[in-house]
């Protein structure tokens, strides 16, 4: 979490630094903070609590002329939110200034040390740590800004994407990384650098992803260039972005939650595009056919994954032990790394990460890796680090997902999962060629049958008025449909701050059931598939305490239809992709809810879209 961004060149750097910050405000905006190195050789830092919008106010009336400049966007760790702890953080001469994503573990003990040597601090956070460790190595040791940034580093536990500035040195950023994102991008004149490449698409579209250990000398007028804290330089491999302008706008929406849930038959169709082929007859997933032999001999598969990546996990483990009879178990990965996991060459890992970035995924995947299991990651953002630190994977290609609460990474997700049962299935022979053609053939149909579902906004909108200030919600579901509850549960919860609990269906009369009574809501999923009659017992069951009920239902329902007070039809279709769709009626629920009760859907409080943190 917390956004980085530093620019030099001919243009004004706090215009390129504002509107880098505008795009990364999706990692936090807890506070933002900027500085310049002004025409003069004034190092002018400015921060403000909040928004980015806030600092904009801020600056109105100051000085931003420069050429050269950091600034950041912030997801508290060490510190409260408020103007002290926000970033830059600069030195106490004044003379370097320093924006950090990550965590210094050890900063305790560092700040200790410099408190001894008569250093004092300003801010509650670990990051002010560096930035005086850096410039107490620069004066004692009368070094370079390069040299006392590489000493410092040697000396820090923990992770750090930073970039350092100067007072008197405005030629130069120094920027490195350890476990957290940072790309540079080269323009024709001029260099950027943040945690990913949306700050500066319009730019260039020449990038390089910087790798862990390296620092990058950015230097006006001169080329690129990277060390390893070792002082070794190694070689710039620059390559092509592949995003676009388009991807980041609003298009036209209010939000881009909904713009996102309503790009959903074309993301759809991108992720399939050249996967599902001969008119649905062959599913082909690169990253598998490539290592076939490995997932023939797999033993079991272990998926990891945290939050809404999770939930699509869970149904990942459905998809492949129908499809593919392997044993499959779902790890949060935060708690799988600390779990004393045990693994070996026969077993499969995948991880499944939107951002690619989550750090608790990012050291999963190198414990597995460490003990000798193949690793596979599914992610979205590409040249992201979990698709550089995997084996093999698949992207899922939903373009940038800008709204906090994930929607369409969700239906990606769950998409190149199915594919990849489908996939596997196929290759083990336990899917005959009739069957994956006739799943196939369905595949190809979903973005259709998503436009449909999408069809039920309105009624949705009107449905959210009746429950916008319930204070509970219950999520049921079975088989399938209880990985789409605890999904639908969780959008809610963060976006509209109502508790809601995701469960599956015939769990509730062990415990749940006691909470039901006029005042909870319960949204049902009961598309029809081989547990419908079970799921028609469970709804009874809330009917006769007293529950209302709103029931996601395929096409031509009748029982359950005639039981629940409100009733959402989507598309019939086999189960197994029947998640898909029923999560589209849950987004714009809660996305509705959200609405109607004034909350800020894209940044809901406390979240960020990137947890490069522990
Ligand atoms: C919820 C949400 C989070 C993420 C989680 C993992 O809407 O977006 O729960 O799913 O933080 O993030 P990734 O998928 O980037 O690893």
């Amino acid at each position: 979490m917390c956004g980085i961004v530093g620019y030099i060149g001919d243009e004004n750097a706090y215009k390129v630094l504002i509107g880098g910050l505008h795009r990364l405000e999706y990692r936090g905006y807890d506070s933002a903070g900027v500085a310049l190195v002004s025409p003069e050789g004034h190092l002018n830092v400015y921060k403000a609590r909040g928004k980015v919008s806030n600092l904009e106010n801020f600056c109105k009336d100051k000085n931003t002329d420069g050429l050269v400049g950091i600034a950041h966007t912030r997801w508290a760790t060490h510190g409260e939110p408020s103007d002290c702890n926000a970033h830059p953080h600069f030195s106490e001469d004044g003379n370097i200034a320093l924006v950090h994503n990550g965590t210094i573990e050890n900063y305790k003990i560092l700040k200790d040390a410099l408190m001894e040597h008569g250093c004092k601090f300003h801010s509650e956070t670990d990051t002010e740590v560096l930035v005086q460790l850096i410039e107490y190595i620069r004066i004692n040791n009368k070094c370079s800004l390069v040299d006392a940034v590489r000493e410092a580093l040697r000396q820090v536990v923990g992770a750090y994407a930073i970039a350092v500035i100067e007072k008197n040195n405005p030629d130069t950023i120094i920027a490195a990384r350890q476990s957290s994102p940072l790309v540079i991008g080269i323009g024709d004149n001029d260099f950027f650098l943040a945690s990913d490449a949306t700050p500066f698409v319009e730019f260039t579209d020449n990038v390089v992803y910087v790798e862990d250990g390296q620092i990058a000398v950015i230097k006006r007028g001169e080329p690129l260039k990277l060390l390893d804290l070792d002082n070794r330089e190694s070689t710039v491999d620059v390559k092509k972005l592949q995003i676009s302008i388009s991807q980041l706008e609003k298009g036209g929406y209010p939000h881009f939650m909904l713009k996102e849930i309503f790009e959903q038959p074309e993301t759809l169709r991108d992720c399939i595009r050249g996967r599902v082929v001969d008119n649905g007859r062959r599913v082909i997933l690169n990253g598998v056919l490539d290592n076939k032999e490995r997932f023939l001999k797999a033993k079991r598969i272990v998926l990891v994954a945290c939050g809404t990546s999770w939930h699509a996990s869970l149904l990942g483990k459905y998809l492949l032990q129908d499809m593919c009879k392997i044993p499959v178990t779902v790890e949060y990965a935060s708690e799988f790394r600390y779990s004393n996991p045990v693994l070996d060459e026969n077993d499969i890992v995948i991880a499944v990460s939107q951002s690619g970035e989550t750090a608790d995924t990012l050291a999963a995947i190198k414990i597995a890796r460490s003990m000798g299991a193949f690793v596979y990651g599914i992610s979205n953002v590409v040249g992201s680090s979990i698709p550089r630190e995997t084996h093999s994977g698949t992207y899922i290609h939903v373009g940038p997902e800008i709204g906090v609460a994930s929607t369409k990474a969700f239906t990606g997700q769950v998409m190149v999962l199915t594919l990849l049962a489908i996939c596997i299935g196929h290759l083990k022979g336990l899917l005959s060629d009739h069957e994956v053609e006739r799943l196939g053939h369905h595949i190809l149909q979903i973005p259709d049958y998503v436009k449909r579902t999408l069809e039920l906004n309105e009624s949705i909108e009107r449905l959210s008025l009746i429950y916008t200030y319930a204070r509970n919600f219950l999520y049921l579901g079975r088989g399938y449909s209880y990985p789409v509850a605890l999904e639908g549960a969780l959008k809610l919860k963060e976006i509209s701050y109502i508790h809601a609990e995701g469960y599956p269906a015939a769990e509730m009369k062990h415990g749940p059931i006691a909470l039901i009574d006029s005042e909870m809501p319960s949204v049902i999923i009961a598309p029809k598939d081989h547990l419908y009659d079970k799921i028609v017992n469970n709804v009874q069951q809330v009917k006769a305490r007293g529950g209302n009920i709103i029931a996601i239902v395929s096409d031509g329902d009748e029982t359950i239809s005639g039981i629940a007070d409100h009733v959402l039809k989507v598309p019939d279709m086999p189960e197994c992709l029947t998640p898909i769709i029923t999560s589209i009626p849950l987004q714009l629920l809660s996305y509705h809810i959200a609405i109607n009760k004034g909350k800020d859907v894209d940044m809901p409080r406390n979240l960020a879209k990137s947890v490069t943190v522990e």
